[in-house]
């Protein structure tokens, strides 16, 4: 049924977000994603501190009804993501302003690449994407598991000096073409290039397995700042074998950092799915998460 529209579009103007938008916000994003809710308010402090993208909201007479985010990862890299209206709002064209907004904006930074992840199911987010020129250029499944308790594991956290071995890792996997040149840090997607991992292994954030073979597999590793979740991505092996081998030991890792709810992503193939079984990682999620990217040609 379609809902009676109360306000007229050119009512609604778009303004910096600001922490007296708080509450309405976070009201409206409650319910989000069904029984997952949002991450809006997880979000919400480091968002309005970010310097290098913007936080918006469409607002109507003074109060936010609707949000959108532009995040720099680098120069020449633009992320979005926080594209939320008010439910009550839906249905009236405010997701359309808040993209053809976000698009003149973005196109200020000079991007090489506009990217975005939205859930399989989204249909109105896919097609918001394709409006502008962006391919579905990834899709990847989310794993999880049950931690394993431990006091030690087979993985060490890489060295600056280890970077070149895991750079030919990753290029030597006989999956590489998959993960299409992306890090996958949960749903966010960027291009991974020895810049990027350098950076993520003097965050301490690269593990590596080695063996008689010398650096045989790796995975990354995102905590979130309460260090209650952990998440794995980009997760490689020499082989099957060591591959399996990785995915055990980032359970162990997973239960020596004690996440609750450790999850892992990977690109969406059969191939993944028949070397994770047995490991203990699971895929139960009936949705899976699509890549969209806008290329300067
Ligand atoms: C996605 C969301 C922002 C859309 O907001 P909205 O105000 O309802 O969107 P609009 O009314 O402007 O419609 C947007 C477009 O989707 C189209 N659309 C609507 N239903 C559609 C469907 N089932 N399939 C494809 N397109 C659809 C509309 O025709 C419109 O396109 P157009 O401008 O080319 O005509 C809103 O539903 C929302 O907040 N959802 C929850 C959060 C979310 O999913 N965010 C995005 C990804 S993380």
């Amino acid at each position: 049924m379609k809902k009676h529209k109360y306000f007229e579009i050119k009512d609604v103007k778009f303004r910096k977000a600001k922490p007296s938008d708080k509450a309405t916000v976070f009201d409206f994003c409650q319910k989000t994603f069904g029984r997952w809710g949002d991450y809006i308010s997880e979000v919400w402090d480091q968002w309005l501190k970010d310097k290098k993208g913007m936080f918006f909201v469409a607002d109507l007479h003074g109060t936010a009804i609707g949000l959108g985010k532009i995040t720099e990862h680098r120069p020449g890299e633009l992320w979005l993501e926080g594209l939320r209206v008010d439910p009550t709002f839906r249905g009236h064209g405010i997701g359309r302003a808040i993209q053809d907004y976000t698009w003149v904006k973005a196109m200020s930074f000079k991007p090489k690449f506009i990217r975005y992840a939205t859930g399989s199911y989204n249909k109105i987010s896919i097609h918001l994407g394709r409006s502008k020129g962006m391919k579905i250029v990834a899709t990847n499944d989310e794993m999880w598991c049950k931690p394993l308790k431990a006091t030690e594991t087979k993985l060490v956290p890489a060295r600056p000096t280890d970077a070149d071995e895991s750079i030919a890792l990753l290029k030597k996997d006989s999956r590489y073409k998959l993960w299409k040149g992306f890090y996958l840090e949960g749903w966010k997607a960027m291009t991974l290039d020895e810049t990027l991992l350098l950076r993520l292994i003097k965050g301490k954030r690269v593990y590596v397995y080695f063996d008689q073979h010398g650096l045989s597999g790796m995975t990354i590793l995102v905590q979130s700042k309460d260090k209650k979740f952990v998440t794995f991505s980009n997760t490689m092996g020499r082989d099957v074998k060591t591959l399996q081998l990785v995915l055990k030991e980032a359970r162990k890792l997973a239960g020596m950092l004690e996440g609750q709810k450790p999850e892992m992503v990977f690109p969406r193939d059969h191939w993944y799915k028949k070397v994770i079984k047995g490991t203990g990682w699971r895929h139960t999620l009936p949705i899976w998460m699509v890549l969209l990217e806008w290329k300067r040609k």
